[in-house]
């Protein structure tokens, strides 16, 4: 009989048993892990381990027994057809020869071919086609159920809701069929987010699986199409059954049926080939558009495949071999704050400078201040930190706090123009507001000058760094001012264009009261807004000297917006601006909108997608000339919803609600509008 396991055993494996729990919570339902991927790894080898030796204190709940994460309330669960299996890692290449090994004694073969691919850091989804049209989108879950996220999975462009007959007959294929892969999110748009996260003051994703993962598991499918998510396939089911004699058949039909599937895949013949793989990408990774965190290794003969078979959790005829992870810790010498170019103020952790990966740090961003709460974070404090691929790295925890720590506090004043930081209640990020702060002055200008507000023509991003280099220009009533000679001086700009830039700019002062709030981008306050607020403001005083109260009573505009405008013009460089511009003859009034009849009075549109005619801005206005109304949001109570190429989620909720839907030629053809 086996002698019984110590005491101590049993506590070390309760105790992991808890860890593991608490950390797939973190990871699978909330999205927001506490530890590292490799540390996880790590926690759950060490429990494997122990329990192969000591199997009599194996338990039906233990963390090594389950497969996926549990699916969340609210979305209908779905039976998969087939297990949607995991796959056992190697960390080592050792790992990887007795891998193959395995793989040779089991095959009677002496060679084995595989095919390596990357291994996509992401969510697994399951797409059901059925006559060619994808019919459902289904998330791993615990591998035998999983979440039935169709509408989220629809938003994806790298999907095809379709797929060709003729593509089909040519793939030999039949039209039901079934596609595995991996959701991601590009490196670009894991940035883009949490450059808008920061500046919003919302959740800072710690990485970018986390976040494309967040994205397919939410209610709002809207939110999965804002996040701009991509979809790698890998996977090829027909009946349930690999339906070609190889797995490089299955990638190169995935290919041929317009699926987005690696070109980066390589047959391999032996381990030795498989090995060089690995470490060809592992110099090569972190230039990739998206991040890998390993290689997955597959015997390409379904043959070999299928006499290998399946062990609970994993097929025996592949395998995930994982790059190390690059971490590291460090101490945080100082903490300092950066301006961004829309005024928000980012903490950034100045480090001992320390090797990650080959790659000297010696800053991190701490993206806000509740972050560095959340850290705990003080001066002085070792941290364990990460860098995943190019992107800057982020801070995991404080593994010890320091000796002298000392808090951080954001500072009261702006570091770059010394204006006053604000901070509102509901959100996270502390900002400068002046207009015309260093920090933004090429951001407030391209803005100002863009298509939708000032429109002025040729002042684009070359121009703009110039003109704010050379200290010509300090803000939008700076280039009204501008001379002839000091324009054509600029680089690329002849004295024709130079003519040409300065008549755009003296045209400019023309535009409507609507363009002019819209264009001195306070926050939260688009076209839209900046159209109903010159409807009820007669000028720009005015709508500065109005109270919160006030602001409220414009239609669609909320507390958020009216704290956002009073914040703007609290600001006395802000007041002086305003001065500055009309002074510079920049000073509309209030335009009363032509009347052109009633024809629509009473009907509410929604414009989703884009037009071919007119601008949305356009058609709104026309609408609105006839006297009907624009919402920016479908409900019951919209007439209309408009739909143009592309359109978003609104002609979903659209159809969803039975709203009326007209094209765009059914739009130009309404009565009155002709
Ligand atoms: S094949 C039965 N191929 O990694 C085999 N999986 O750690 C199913 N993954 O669940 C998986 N890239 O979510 C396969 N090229 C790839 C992959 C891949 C990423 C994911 C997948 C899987 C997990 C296992």
């Amino acid at each position: 009989m086996a002698k019984a396991a110590p005491a101590s055993i049993k506590k070390e494996i309760d105790g992991l048993r808890k860890k593991l729990r608490h950390h797939e919570y973190r990871y699978y339902v909330l999205d927001d892990p506490e530890i590292s991927d490799a540390a996880y790894d790590k926690l759950m080898e060490r429990l494997k381990g122990l329990e192969a030796a000591h199997a009599e204190l194996i338990t039906p709940d233990s963390p090594t027994v389950r497969v996926g994460g549990a699916p969340r309330d609210g979305f209908q669960t779905v039976r998969h057809a087939r297990a949607m299996l995991s796959l056992d890692n190697a960390f080592s290449y050792d790992a990887l020869r007795d891998f193959d090994r395995r793989v040779r004694e089991s095959s009677g073969k002496e060679r084995i071919e595989y095919i390596a691919e990357h291994k996509f850091d992401g969510l697994s989804i399951s797409l059901q086609y059925e006559d060619g049209v994808v019919v459902r989108g289904v998330t791993r879950g615990d591998g035998t159920t999983g979440e039935d996220v169709t509408p989220n999975v629809k938003t994806i462009h790298s999907i095809p809701l379709q797929v060709d007959t003729a593509v089909l007959k040519k793939a030999k294929l039949p039209s039901d069929f079934e596609v595995r892969g991996e959701v991601l999110m590009t490196r670009k748009a894991f940035e883009a987010l949490n450059r808008q996260q920061e500046q919003s003051g919302g959740k800072i994703f710690v990485n970018a699986r986390n976040s494309a993962a967040g994205a397919v598991r939410v209610l709002d499918p809207s939110i999965t199409a804002a996040r701009r998510l991509d979809f790698f396939a890998y996977y090829l089911f027909v009946d349930g059954k690999v339906p070609f004699p190889r797995h490089s058949d299955s990638l190169a039909a995935l290919k041929q049926l317009h699926f987005r599937a690696s070109d980066d895949w390589k047959l391999c013949s032996g381990i030795d080939a498989v090995i060089a793989y690995c470490e060809d990408w592992d110099a090569k990774r972190e230039k990739l558009p998206y991040e890998i965190d390993g290689v997955v290794i597959k015997v390409n003969a379904t043959a070999i495949q299928n006499e290998l078979g399946y062990t609970a959790k994993a097929p025996r005829w592949a395998i995930a071999y994982k790059y190390p992870a690059r971490q590291e810790t460090t101490v945080v010498n100082d903490i300092i704050v950066q301006v961004g170019r829309t005024g928000a103020l980012t903490p950034v952790a100045v480090l001992e400078p320390v090797q990650v990966g080959g790659v000297t740090v010696s800053r991190s961003t701490l993206h806000n201040m509740d972050e560095v709460e959340r850290l705990g974070l003080q001066i002085g404090d070792t941290v364990l930190i990460e860098r995943a691929g190019e992107v800057i790295p982020h801070v995991l925890k404080v593994v010890k706090e320091g000796k002298n720590r000392r808090p951080f506090h954001m500072p009261k004043l702006c570091p770059e123009c010394g204006s006053a930081i604000h901070k509102s209640e509901d959100e996270v990020a502390y900002r400068c507001v002046n207009a015309a702060c260093p920090a933004k002055r090429k951001e407030s200008l391209l803005h100002y000058a863009s298509r939708h507000a000032m429109n002025i023509d040729g002042l684009g991003e070359k121009i703009v760094d110039q003109l704010v280099d050379t200290g010509l220009v300090k803000d939008v009533a700076d280039l009204y001012a501008l001379k002839e000679d000091q324009v054509a001086a600029l680089d690329r700009m002849a004295e024709k264009s130079a003519q040409n830039l300065l008549a755009e700019i003296a045209g400019s002062k023309k535009n409507s009261l609507a363009r002019l709030i819209y264009a001195l981008g306070m926050r939260f306050v688009g076209e839209r807004t900046g159209q109903l607020l010159a409807e009820h403001f007669s000028s720009l005083e005015e709508l500065a000297a109005a109270k919160e109260e006030q602001l409220v009573a414009v239609p669609e505009v909320g507390p958020k917006v009216a704290a956002a405008i009073a914040e703007f013009f609290s600001e006395a460089a802000n007041r002086q601006l305003i001065k500055k511009l009309h002074r510079a003859g920049v000073h509309p009034t209030a335009e009363k909108r032509e009347v052109k009849s009633d024809k629509l009075a009473g009907k509410s549109f929604v414009f989703t997608g884009g037009l071919v005619n007119r601008s949305r801005e356009e058609a709104g206005e026309l609408v609105q000339q006839h006297g009907g109304k624009v919402s920016g949001s479908v409900s019951k109570k919209t007439d209309y919803v408009v739909v143009g190429s592309d359109p978003g989620s609104k002609y979903d909720k659209a159809k969803e609600l039975g709203v009326t839907i007209l094209t765009e030629a059914e739009f130009e053809k309404l009565p009155g509008l002709k």
